[in-house]
Order: C-alpha cells, then sequence, then structure tokens
C-alpha cells in the first residue's frame, strides 16, 4: 500500500507533459502539446497534452486522462505500479506500509541492483576518459572504428580495466555489496577469489526505455583470438531480459516515431555507427533473434520495420523469421541487404552520410519482392521449387491481420510471380482457415478490441431508446462537470426588454438547478461521481483522472477534454477563439441542463400516465391527472426554453 500522502506528493511531482515526452515526440502548439499517437499508427498528431490541466487527450482512439492513467495503459502497468514508476521518475521515496518484509526485500535488490548498474556504468566511463589507460586502449580503440566523441558521450561508452580485480575492490571499498556485484554478472567469485569479469574490454551499456542502465555488453579489443568469445554480455536478472530488450531504444525512440520508422539491426555497433551517421531511428536485437516482445516494443513507436541485415546466408535467413513475425504482428516490413561481408557498420564506414542514406532508400524491398527475389533465385526454373516458393509466400501473407493489407500482398505476388490471384487467394482461404481451427491461435485472429469499453453500452434494464438518451444526458452533464466544474461564464438572460448578463459558476448553476428539483443521478457511478466533485474535487475535478478507482478513472478518460485542439485552430484561422469558449460553455450548459429536466419530466409524465391508468380511486385519478397537467405545463415551459424539438 503507498500512503494517501506519498500518492498526492507524486500528484503534485507530476508534470504530464515530461512524463508523456519520454514516451511521445511532443510539439508546443499554444498552450499545449501535439504529438502523434502512442496508441494507434497515424500520419497526422492528434494526441494533445495540457500541461495546464493536467490530461491527455487521443482523439484517433478516444483515450485520455491523467499522467498516471497515461503510464498505465502505455506501459500496461497496475494503479499502483504506475505510482511506483512515477516516483521513481520524480525521485520521490515510498514509504511503503503492510510490505511483507520478503516484498521489501525484493524492492530493495531491485533498487540496489539499479543503483549498482548506473555506478558501474559511469565508473566504465570515467576510466575510459580519465585514466591513461582508458585513454590509450579502450578510446583509442573507439577512435580507431571511427567513433566520434560525441558519439562515444551519446552511447555512454566506457572502459573496464585490464587488471584482476580493479573494479571488484573499488565497487565494494565504495559500499556496494559482493552479492549483488556477482548476481549482476560483474564480478566473479571463484572459490572465494574475487574477480572482474568484463576486465580488459569496451563497455556498451544497455539502457531500457527510461535511460537507465540495465546491463552491458563488453567487446574484446582483439578480434584474432577466436577462442575467446568477441562479446561477453550481462547475465539475464529481473532487470535485463534479453527478449524484452533492444539496444539503443532510449537514443532513437523519439525518432523512430518521428521518422515512423525503425531499422532494426543486429549489433551494437551498427547501431552505433547509424546513428553516427544521421540516422537515428536504429535499434538492434543484439544478436538475438527476434521476438515477439522487442516487435511490441517498436509497436508503441512506429508501424513500420525495415530490417537490415548483412546479405549473407545466416543474415537472410535471420531475416525470414523476423519477417513473419512483424506480419503476424500487424505492421508492415521492409529489407534492406548489405552487399556480402558487409554489416550496417563497415558499410557505413565505406561511404557517405548521403550515399548510405540513398542506399537505404534504394534497397528496401517490400517483403513479398524480398521474398520472392531471394527464393526465386535460389529455385531457378524448377516448377516444383517455383510452387514451394509461392506456398512458402502465401503463408506469410496468411499471417497479416488486415484483410484489405492481405489481398494487396495477393496483388503483388501475382504480378511478381506470374500467377493468378484467384489461385493465390483459394491457397490463403485454406490456410488461415487452418489457423484459425487451431486452439491457441484462435485469440490471434479474433484479437480485435471492441470498439467501446463495456461502460459504454446501455444496461440491460434501459433497453429502450428513451432510457438510452436519458443516461446519455446524465452522462453528458458529468462530462460538462469534469471538464468545466470549476469555470465561469457569462449567463445572458432577458429582464424585460433588457438583456442582462451575470458571472456565474457551471458546478454551482448545475447544482443549484438540481437541487431545486431535488433531482440526483440515476446512474449510480453518476452520481457518486457528482457527490464526489462537490465534495472533494471542487477546486479541480479533472483530479478525479487520478483516482485509484478503476471505475472512476475509466469513465474520466472517456470524458476528458482539451478543446484548445479545435479553437486553437479557429484562433489561428478565423480570431474569434475567445468569444465562442463562453458562448459555447453557456449554451452547453444550458441545453444540456434543459435536456436532462426535461427527460426528467416526461419519464414522470409517463409514469404518471400508467398511475393513472391503472387507478381505481375517482379522487386518487383526479390528484394525479392535476400533477400530470403540471408536469405538461413543465415540459411545454422546458420546450420552450430548450427552443428546439424534441427529440424523441
Ligand atoms: N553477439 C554476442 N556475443 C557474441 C557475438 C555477438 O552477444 N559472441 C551479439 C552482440 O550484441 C553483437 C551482435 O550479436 O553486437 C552482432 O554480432 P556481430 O555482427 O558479430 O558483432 P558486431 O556488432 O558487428 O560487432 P563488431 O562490429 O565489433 O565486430
Ligand atoms: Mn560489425
Amino acid at each position: 500500500m503507498i500512503p494517501k500522502e506519498t500518492i498526492d506528493q507524486i500528484i503534485n511531482a507530476v508534470r504530464i507533459e515530461e512524463v508523456i515526452g519520454d514516451f511521445v515526440q511532443l510539439k508546443k502548439v499554444g498552450s499545449n502539446y501535439r504529438g502523434l499517437s502512442p496508441f494507434k499508427n497515424e500520419k497526422t498528431p492528434s494526441f494533445y497534452v495540457s500541461p495546464s490541466k493536467g490530461i491527455y487527450k487521443d482523439f484517433s482512439t478516444g483515450k485520455g486522462g491523467s499522467a498516471i492513467s497515461f503510464v498505465m495503459e502505455h506501459e500496461k502497468l497496475s494503479y499502483p505500479e504506475a505510482l511506483r514508476f512515477l516516483a521513481k521518475r520524480y525521485n520521490i521515496e515510498i514509504k511503503e506500509e503492510e510490505l511483507t518484509a520478503e516484498q521489501i526485500q525484493e524492492q530493495n535488490e531491485r533498487e540496489s541492483l539499479l543503483v549498482i548498474l548506473q555506478y558501474a556504468q559511469q565508473f566504465f566511463s570515467d576510466y575510459l576518459w580519465d585514466t591513461d589507460e582508458g585513454k590509450s586502449v579502450g578510446l583509442a580503440y573507439y577512435r580507431q572504428r571511427g567513433f566520434s566523441d560525441a558519439t562515444i558521450k551519446k552511447f555512454k561508452l566506457g572502459y573496464h580495466p585490464e587488471g584482476r580485480d580493479i573494479f571488484a575492490k573499488k565497487a565494494i571499498a565504495d559500499g556496494y555489496k559482493q552479492e549483488y556485484l556477482e548476481k549482476l554478472g560483474l564480478i566473479k567469485n571463484r572459490e572465494g577469489r574475487i574477480f572482474d569479469f568484463f576486465h580488459g574490454r569496451v563497455m556498451f551499456p544497455i539502457l531500457n526505455l527510461t535511460g537507465r542502465p540495465i546491463g552491458f555488453g563488453g567487446r574484446v579489443l582483439k578480434s584474432d583470438n577466436k577462442e575467446i568469445a568477441k562479446y561477453f554480455n550481462s547475465p539475464e536478472s529481473e532487470l535485463y531480459n534479453k527478449s524484452k530488450t533492444l539496444y539503443g531504444i532510449y537514443q532513437a525512440k523519439s525518432r523512430i516515431s518521428l521518422e515512423d520508422n525503425c531499422y532494426l539491426v543486429e549489433g551494437y555497433t551498427d547501431v552505433i555507427a547509424l546513428h553516427q551517421a544521421g540516422i537515428e531511428n536504429a535499434v538492434a536485437s543484439s544478436g538475438t533473434s527476434l521476438t515477439t516482445e522487442q516487435i511490441q516494443l517498436i509497436k508503441r513507436f512506429t508501424q513500420n520495420i525495415t530490417i537490415l541485415y548483412d546479405g549473407d546466408e545466416a543474415g537472410i535467413k535471420a531475416s525470414f523469421r523476423g519477417l513473419n513475425m512483424i506480419l503476424e504482428a500487424g505492421m508492415n516490413v521492409k529489407v534492406v541487404l548489405f552487399p556480402d561481408g558487409d554489416d550496417p557498420d563497415s558499410y557505413s564506414r565505406k561511404v557517405s552520410n548521403e550515399e548510405l542514406n540513398n542506399y537505404l532508400h534504394a534497397n528496401a524491398k517490400d517483403f513479398i519482392s524480398f521474398k520472392t527475389g531471394v527464393l526465386l533465385s535460389e529455385s531457378g526454373s524448377d516448377p516444383i521449387k517455383k510452387a514451394k516458393v509461392i506456398r512458402d509466400i502465401v503463408e506469410s501473407i496468411a499471417l497479416v491481420p488486415d484483410a484489405i493489407l492481405r489481398s494487396s500482398y495477393v496483388q503483388t505476388t501475382s504480378q511478381l510471380l506470374q500467377i493468378q490471384e484467384s489461385v493465390l487467394i483459394t491457397e490463403l482461404n485454406a490456410l488461415r482457415r487452418k489457423n484459425a481451427s487451431k486452439p491457441e491461435s484462435n485469440a490471434r485472429f479474433n484479437d480485435l478490441p471492441p470498439d467501446l469499453p463495456p461502460d459504454d453500452e446501455p444496461p440491460a434494464s434501459m433497453g429502450d431508446n428513451t432510457q438510452v438518451a436519458f443516461d446519455f444526458t446524465e452522462r453528458e452533464l458529468v462530462r460538462l462537470l469534469i471538464n468545466y466544474g470549476n469555470s465561469d461564464f457569462d449567463y445572458h438572460h432577458t429582464d424585460g426588454e433588457e438583456v442582462q448578463v451575470g458571472r456565474l459558476n457551471v458546478l454551482e448553476f448545475i447544482t443549484s438547478t438540481l437541487n431545486a428539483d431535488e433531482i440526483t443521478f440515476e446512474n449510480p457511478l453518476y452520481q457518486r461521481i457528482y457527490q464526489m466533485i462537490l465534495e472533494e474535487y471542487r477546486e479541480n475535478p479533472l483530479m478525479l483522472a487520478n483516482h485509484p478507482e478503476d471505475e472512476i478513472r475509466e469513465l474520466v478518460s472517456q470524458l476528458v477534454e482539451i478543446s484548445y485542439s479545435l479553437s486553437e485552430n479557429w484562433k489561428n484561422k478565423h480570431y474569434i477563439f475567445t468569444e465562442l469558449e463562453e458562448h459555447l460553455l453557456e449554451t452547453l450548459v444550458k441545453d444540456c441542463l434543459m435536456a436532462y429536466l426535461l427527460k426528467r419530466v416526461e419519464t414522470e409524465i409517463d409514469k404518471h400516465r400508467k398511475l393513472i391508468e391503472n387507478s381505481d380511486s375517482i379522487d386518487e385519478q383526479l390528484t394525479l391527472i392535476a400533477k400530470q397537467k403540471e408536469l405538461e405545463r413543465v415540459k411545454v415551459r422546458l420546450s420552450a426554453e430548450l427552443k428546439r424539438v424534441i427529440l424523441k
């Protein structure tokens, strides 16, 4: 349990534009920020962040909410996990209540490991820049490979001293637990003799999304010795999971979303060389074969991947595996092969930045052309082999979740291979039927999220349209309360001939109207939120976006608005924004209240009609009829006030 005061402390410290800015490239527009939706592939930015309101709104998916909701949604975290994430981001210490001793230890350990990794990274960097050995061996190596000082710093590269236990001694003397140093694979313990694991290697820290080191790759300097592995890597730990990590993601992420493409390479040095050559949207799978988790990580920033692999057989094989996985993730994939014997690093050093860029563009092949090209060159004109090639390609197409895309791939294949589309389609459908009938793949083919969260569906008891419209109006009132509860607006009303203008507060206006008629919301969730705004959130109803209850946060996330997106446009184009917003608020609130009251009156009238029909006492009927007449009058008055046709 995180104590309430700490939660408040976190909420107060958080600046939503910073938190979101870690994941989304944001650009300032007026008083807001705008960027590409991290939840949907889009070309025109429709994702807005309002620092003053502390909320974001993604117009392409309808998602919205606080920094906490964003972190939950984006990082797939629970509420307390999101709070911890933010606490860490803002160096707020969380004093946990009611944690088991075991949990405390686990958490302390995780934290200690991160601290040690940070310490080690700094140690290797300092050693590289500040010592004779570092400079003459490590720095000389990097420079000979063509890495500039800026590049070395950007990737926080370092050097591990040659001696047997220089790092181990220093780290232990500085108070870091030997047990943790061993666990991280930084030092080895052989029958009580401690020595350094990475000694004499140039060090490539592996950073997580937020830029914290979670592991290292260490390269030997001499490449002639085939006995020793070229790279040593940190062992997997609860912090470093190879299959979920992409080397360079921290440095590349904003560029990836900006370019709307991610270059995927194999090695540490490929990433670094590409960045130095100005291609900053590159990450590496670091020698492991590509995993679905890595693809999902890229998918947060773009739908497009371009695989850059060596032109040798191993490279091609690796790219084939990756291709299918990327297609299956519903993403677009291209492939660039380098001349045999070159990887992106070595190639980039042979040509100018411009030539490299041109090469990448000229040689990026969509997956069908690429695969057909490679396979056909192997099969020659042998018809049986050619049939196998076709089947292989159709198998890949069958993985694509989007039907339109599948059909466009079928067209391309048909043209490239000179084979009728109908033949390909028959084969494709057979394959997809087969895939769909496999139980484990059912989910994959039916994994479209429902368009609306269940909240939006009318409850079963509200079957008829009147009830739906009724609930909708209540919801609209709640929306106004959440977004504009503490705003004031100019209230125009006629007093005889004269038009009077007064200043009114949205919450007070709604409350006084509802109270006058002793009305409470019928939807219990809306009523609760209304109560909470009155009691706790009067000053800033938008703070409900931080509420610990999922139900509340979720509703708020659907209702929050950043209306400036629209108005800025208007302001810039027509210079009429200020007046309009004032007007809008008055009309919105008035109309909504009137429509709501009208609906309530109509339900009352209905109720009375039934009562009259069922009553067998004349006296009672007369009283009911009188009441009914009164209600009808109210209805007429309201309708007139609303000045619009009543929509049934
Ligand atoms: N790799 C590894 N262990 C090895 C060899 C390779 O972990 N013994 C991983 C590293 O992440 C490496 C990637 O596989 O970056 C690609 O390997 P390779 O192409 O051999 O290395 P390069 O990155 O090209 O390194 P260099 O250019 O320094 O030779
Ligand atoms: Mn290389």
